[in-house]
């Protein structure tokens, strides 16, 4: 028998030659996953308390243990822990430090769990915390939004569809559109959060364990909602990850969004808002730049975050029950995509109470593009014409207005009656773009009083539920 190499490893016994250099920093995760720290000591702490109540492991024992591993958080958050390479990842760091720290007892915490439960567990424990973060954030900028939509619930901007001026809508209605995107975010994150809170550990390696454990009590200890039915599922389900991960993209898709209309409307060629200094950057060579980085940078963090999408889509799709090594790599796009959710979602919501909305120039817009033709085609309905006739002879009063160069309201009623007589001198309420905008008075129309109607139920239902 060959003298036995010694290895830090705590599944070094199998093994008669130590790892490649290279394959042990290939095959480390510790680089990223050392961020489930906290949440592997708060799992590593419930077990042991399970392990206690259920007579597996000494209740002294368990209390030293306990210490051991609030000591080990401590100096990991002074930034005095020292993390090894070949000590692989989070886990192990971990259980090596506590077995320097309380001796041999240290050991023992590995009792009845495995590393494929216990970083199952721990990645669902980080991303719960997480997803409350992200819904405060949400709710932040719903606020700013909803704030901002009630000071411009009058204000008249034009309406776009295929980026052509439409009708008349305001300002305030716009935003609370955003709004309800936001809030669709807000509610499937927390479906998400429903689904993902149920607890692997248990589940060991793949069969479960034959240590008699109590599965419900850990699982209360840590705030999940029930222990998993089926111990393969358990270590290998990534779906949560997935699901977070379709709704983080959905919603970065909704912030390039409404980035790309701040880009649209601080341009020179619309000039409806400007941003304030502090969310913009010069250019190094034309003096006049004010460019809006901010938003464009969102508007291009979105790719990432569709990228991560599919990074884990791509990466279960292959792979049989139960855990595989591939799911290592679940961790940094799940990383990235809450540091860039979050960043986003900080930024947006600083940058909406210092929106200055140019409401003359909104205004103009409106009325440049014809945008109460419809009002006058419905006008003429209720004049008694059917609305394809109202339509071709507002088609043709706005042809002739083209070719004069002037605006709907600024034709005469001598001038508009060679396309109907039915128009007479009450036309000009409809045409303006007050009158078009108030008319649309019904739940979920553009009028300023549906706005402010809006705005509150807004606020009520943000008020309803906690993030
Ligand atoms: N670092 C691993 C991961 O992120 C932890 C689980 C390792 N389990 C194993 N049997 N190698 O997935």
């Amino acid at each position: 028998m060959p003298e036995k190499f010694s290895s830090e490893k705590p599944w070094g016994g199998r093994f008669n030659a130590p790892t490649d250099a290279f394959v042990e920093a290939f095959t480390a995760s510790v680089g990223f996953d050392r961020r489930l720290y906290a949440h592997d000591i708060q799992g590593s702490i419930a077990h042991a308390r399970m392990l206690a109540r259920q007579g597996v492991l000494g209740r002294e024992d368990a209390e030293r243990i306990e210490a051991g591993l609030e000591a080990i958080r401590k100096r990991i958050e002074a930034g005095e822990f020292p993390w090894s390479v070949g000590l692989e990842d989070v886990h192990m760091n971990i259980e090596a430090a506590l077995t320097a720290e309380i001796g041999e007892l240290g050991k023992r915490l590995h009792t009845g769990r495995s590393r494929n439960d216990q970083v199952a567990t721990d990645i669902r424990l980080w991303l719960r915390d997480e997803i409350g973060t992200i819904r405060a954030g949400i709710r932040r900028l719903q606020g700013a939004l909803v704030d901002l939509a009630e000071a411009e619930a009058d204000t008249v901007m034009p309406g776009f569809t295929h980026l052509q001026t439409a009708q008349p809508v305001t300002f305030g209605h716009h935003l609370l559109a955003w709004f309800e995107m936001l809030e669709r975010d807000h509610e499937r994150l927390g479906d998400c959060r429903r689904r993902l809170n149920v607890m692997p550990l248990g589940a060991a390696a793949l069969a479960g364990t034959s240590f008699p454990i109590d599965r419900a009590y850990t699982a209360e200890l840590l705030g999940f909602d029930r222990p998993a039915e089926n111990s393969l599922d358990a270590v290998s389900d990534r779906d949560f990850a997935i699901e977070f991960l379709a709704a983080a993209a959905i919603l970065m898709m909704h912030l390039s969004r409404f980035s790309e209309e701040l880009v649209l409307w601080v341009s020179a060629q619309f000039g409806f808002v400007e941003l304030a200094d502090a969310f913009c950057t010069g250019s190094s060579i034309m003096p006049q730049k004010k460019n809006p980085d901010v938003p464009e940078l969102i508007r291009g963090k979105s790719g990432r975050v569709f990228g991560h999408l599919f990074a884990l889509l791509t990466l279960m799709k292959g792979q049989p029950l139960a855990y595989n090594k591939d799911n290592q790599e679940d961790k940094e796009p799940l990383f990235d995509t809450v540091d860039t959710l979050e960043g986003c979602l900080k930024v947006f919501a600083d940058l909406i109470p210092t929106l200055r909305p140019d409401r003359e120039a909104m205004r103009a817009a409106a009325r440049r593009g014809y945008s109460t033709a419809t009002d006058l085609a419905d006008y003429l309905v209720r004049k008694g014409l059917p609305f394809r006739d109202a339509h071709e002879a507002v088609g043709r009063a706005v042809a002739y207005a083209i070719a004069q160069g002037r605006d709907l309201e600024a034709l005469s009623v001598e001038e508009l009656r060679r396309f109907s007589d039915l128009i007479e001198t009450d036309v000009f309420a409809v045409l303006t773009l007050e009158g078009s905008v108030a008319a649309r008075d019904h739940l979920g129309g553009t009028a300023p009083n549906q706005v402010r109607a809006a705005v509150a139920r807004a606020r009520r239902r943000m008020g309803g539920e906690s993030a």
